[in-house]
């Protein structure tokens, strides 16, 4: 399945002379027509520190008509937001009153390894288990999803999915755009029969399952009304395996709107990054602030995609930003925003090398099926050590690492882009290409998986685990 279109790389796509106007009203007038829903914010049970969670079966509204049935957190879809403060610890409680075993992994949440939902490490069903979580990191904006052996992609597409956002005291000071001007938003294709049931097919491994519309916090093809001022946008690509290469477009005219890029996986960047185009891969996160204030009332801003992926059809659009009044804007995005670590190769005390590659019939990392049972690396915990992604298949491969964020040292040997000079923990590898991280095991030891993040490259075992000692 690989080689069908070896330009899969999210970064590629400026290169092939799609920057034009082409993509500005291809969508159907009554596309944006229904308004983008927020998901709810978690209350914990006691007051406090101590959240719950039920996975069930539910319904969403997701377009006109039949709402569709998922499996979510409380039996919604996206799952409630649940909002943590940096260095207060918390625990949620997760029942499953599904008919299927779950795991709950917080994606880019530095936890201990029987919190981190281990493939196998399942919530049988009629069962409960409580993760902790420290929060003794950065803030940012962090996903809860179910991460089961082999059917990940199929428990994520029917739902098992929310936000998990840590609120920093550092970064409050800064006075960014907060409150309603904070918006999250999920990224995902999906595919309806007529019925408005949401299609899954499991056996779409060669580029991953690709849907054919777009659906944001759960709904196709939403507007926003917003004010003449900035907002905080949190971008969580949750697709099983889409790439998207976004672009503000204004009005009918397709003039680009530029923003800024604030914040990247695992928390802000050292400064905001000025930009009119931004690729992310399943599993990645970047918060952008936009700002509409010199735009006249009624303008709509559309959310366009130019990334062209193997396994699906184009989606050009993904929501719109109606401009619907004026407002004074009190926030600010200061020219620094966070003092980020970030090491450098003269620091690494341990270095090894991992394969991303098509391999007898299937994906593999360093040519191997996952196997629970293996270790396959072991890593000292506290040492500053690179790893040498080589990606030599045709496609793009998110390559996703748990516990810590990481440091993009280089791509193909060039400086990452600025936008992926913060923390990361999900790195688009493009086909044909070699990346290296840099990053330091901290906080925990056992065993953590690292993988690739479409969903069904990860389904087909193209995941290994880190043993983790002191
Ligand atoms: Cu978002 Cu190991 O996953
Ligand atoms: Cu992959």
């Amino acid at each position: 399945p690989e080689d069908v279109q070896p330009n899969e790389n999210p970064g590629a796509d400026g290169a092939n002379g799609n920057g034009g106007n082409q993509f500005i009203q291809p969508v159907a007038d009554r596309a944006f027509s229904t308004r983008l829903v927020l998901p709810p914010t978690l209350t914990p049970t006691d007051g406090a520190d101590a959240y719950q969670l039920t996975i069930k079966a539910g319904t969403a509204q997701m377009k006109p008509g039949r709402a569709t049935p998922i499996v979510g957190f409380n039996g919604i879809f996206p799952g409630p937001t649940i909002i943590a403060t940096r260095g207060r610890p918390i625990s949620v409680t997760q029942t499953n009153a599904w008919n299927e075993n779950v795991t709950i992994h917080n994606h880019g949440h530095k936890v201990a390894a029987d919190s981190d939902g281990h493939p196998i490490d399942y919530i049988a069903p009629g069962t409960s288990k409580v993760y902790s979580y420290p929060n003794d990191q950065p803030g940012g904006t962090f996903w809860y999803h179910d991460h089961t052996m082999d059917v990940t992609g199929r428990h994520v597409y029917s739902g098992l999915a929310g936000f998990y956002i840590i609120h920093d005291p550092a970064e409050d000071a800064l006075h960014l755009p907060s409150g309603a001007y904070d918006v999250p938003l999920l990224l995902q294709d999906k595919r309806f029969a007529a019925n408005n049931d949401a299609i899954f097919d499991e056996r779409e491994i060669g580029a991953g399952f690709h849907g054919d519309t777009a659906v944001v916090n759960g709904v196709v093809n939403p507007f926003h009304e917003v004010a003449t001022r900035k907002y905080r946008f949190r971008l969580l690509n949750g697709a099983n395996a889409r790439i998207w290469n976004l672009r503000l477009n204004v009005g009918g005219s397709g003039t680009p709107l530029p923003f800024q890029v604030i914040a990247s996986d695992g928390g802000l960047l050292a400064a905001p990054v000025n930009t009119t185009s931004l690729a992310m891969g399943p599993g990645e996160r970047y918060d952008i602030v936009v700002d509409f204030a010199n735009l006249p009332l009624n303008t709509r801003v559309t959310m366009a995609n130019t990334a062209r992926s193997p396994g699906g059809p184009d989606i050009p659009a993904l929501m719109q930003f109606v401009v619907a009044r004026q407002e004074s804007d009190p926030s600010t995005v200061p020219a620094t925003l966070a003092n980020i670590t970030r090491y450098k190769e003269a620091d690494a005390k341990a270095r090894a090398n991992v394969s991303l590659s098509f391999n007898n019939g299937d994906w593999r990392m360093n040519g191997r099926a996952y196997d629970p049972a293996r270790i396959d690396m072991v890593s000292k915990l506290g040492a500053v050590t690179i790893w040498t992604l080589t990606n030599d298949s045709g496609l793009m491969h998110p390559f996703h690492k748990h516990l810590i964020e990481f440091n993009v040292l280089d791509i193909n040997g060039q400086p990452p882009p600025p936008e992926m000079r913060g923390l990361k923990d999900t790195l688009s590898v493009p086909g044909r290409s070699t990346a290296r991280i840099i990053f330091k095991n901290e906080g925990f030891s056992g065993t953590y998986v690292f993988h690739c993040h479409k969903l069904e490259h990860e389904d087909h075992r193209m995941m290994l685990q880190e043993g983790i000692i002191p």
